[in-house]
């Protein structure tokens, strides 16, 4: 969005930011929380645009907040919550969202990565953790949050279950809560949290899905995984309408060249706009690379192993177009607290 040249009073919500000296997420936080204070936008083309008044009135609200009786209130911040999930097991889910992790720390990112498979080769396994008591045995004893997440590679923080914590808790209502309440702990801590979903598809798992601030499908060439994956966007878009809002993406793993991955996205999107009447965008690819099953050899993630290898580029080059993708509105919203309020029993 960009200023028009016909039209300089009309300010974008940089152009607020830059005049106020306030944070666009402050603003967005204002906006929703101060309409009533706060003068109507104006629609320019098909963009609603700020007026002149705006920066004063932006102001004005922050004083007025600020002086709040009991004090300021502080503003809820959270780090977007991105679910890394696919239709069909062994696709590489566990694989990327560590590495992606790496890659996002290395972009100045504070990342979490939870994981809730179930599978084998489990994130704290692909990072070369030792096994330690799971993340539900420690909040039984009463840990503090912070000692939930476990120091991983190049400064990213791992939950790990031991054996699958999403799928786990689908049994227990109890755990569930504490589990969850847990992780809204670390949303508010980290800025990015990516959640392996693991294959399972069970209650915990779905969701999660459907409480997430965006959603990472990994799909690779094989016919069945796109399949796969169109059935449960289909299927979660029909349980929570409020997908169709969240940004979907799809990344294209274990492709043989460019080509192919490119053709398997655009199948991916060309089935969603036209049955389920929304897109997915994609995000990138990751070749299929020997380095991977190296890595997984010596324990190590396969960006710390080999940071040159094509594969850790690619993912590099993910972590940049995710960065890309940032919305200032989603750090006011809870998706954990979209959680929690699902286990309570009311459907956002
Ligand atoms: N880009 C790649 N190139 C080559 N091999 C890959 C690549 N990505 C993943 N693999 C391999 O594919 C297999 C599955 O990877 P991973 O365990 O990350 O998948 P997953 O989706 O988490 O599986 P599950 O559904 O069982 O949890 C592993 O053997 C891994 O080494
Ligand atoms: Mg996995």
């Amino acid at each position: 969005m960009s200023l028009p040249d016909d039209a300089p009073d009309l300010l974008t919500i940089a152009d607020v930011a830059g005049r106020t000296g306030l944070e666009e997420s402050l603003l967005r936080f204002y906006e929703s929380e101060y309409s009533d204070r706060l003068p109507a936008k104006v629609l320019h083309g098909d963009t609603l645009f700020f007026t002149a008044e705006a920066p004063a009135a932006f102001r004005e609200v922050h004083r007025v907040h600020a002086a709040a009786p009991g004090g300021r209130p502080a503003i809820p911040r959270y780090g977007r919550v991105i679910a890394v999930t696919s239709g069909k097991g062994g696709v590489g889910k566990s694989n990327l969202a560590l590495n992606l992790g790496i890659a996002l720390q290395r972009l100045g990112k504070m990342c979490v990565v939870v994981d809730g498979d179930l599978g084998l080769a489990n994130i704290h396994l692909l990072a070369g953790l030792a096994s330690g008591p799971g993340v539900l045995e420690l909040l039984e004893r009463g840990r503090p949050v912070a000692e939930i997440v476990a120091p991983g590679p190049e400064g990213i923080g791992i939950i790990s279950g031991g054996s699958g914590i999403l799928a786990l808790a689908d049994s227990d209502p109890g755990q569930r809560l504490r589990l969850v309440r847990a992780l809204a702990e670390v949303e508010r801590a980290a800025e990015v949290v990516l959640v392996d979903t693991g294959a399972g598809m069970g209650r915990g798992v779905r969701d999660l899905l459907r409480a997430a601030d965006e959603l990472l499908f990994v799909l690779t060439p094989d016919l069945t995984s796109l399949a796969d994956a169109y059935g449960l966007l289909k299927g979660l878009l029909q349980e929570s309408p409020a997908i169709r809002h969240r940004p979907v993406y799809s990344v294209v793993n274990m492709a043989d060249t460019l080509q192919q991955a490119a053709g398997v996205a655009l199948r991916f999107d060309e089935c969603a706009r036209r049955f389920l009447d929304r897109g997915v965008e994609n995000i990138g690819y990751v070749l299929r690379d020997a380095t991977v099953g190296a890595a997984t050899a010596r324990r190590t993630p396969y960006t710390v192993f080999r940071p040159e290898a094509r594969v850790s580029k690619h993912t590099h080059n993910l972590a940049v177009a995710l960065l890309r993708q940032e919305l200032p509105e989603l750090a006011i919203s809870s998706a954990f607290g979209r959680y929690l309020k699902m286990l309570q029993g009311s459907t956002p």
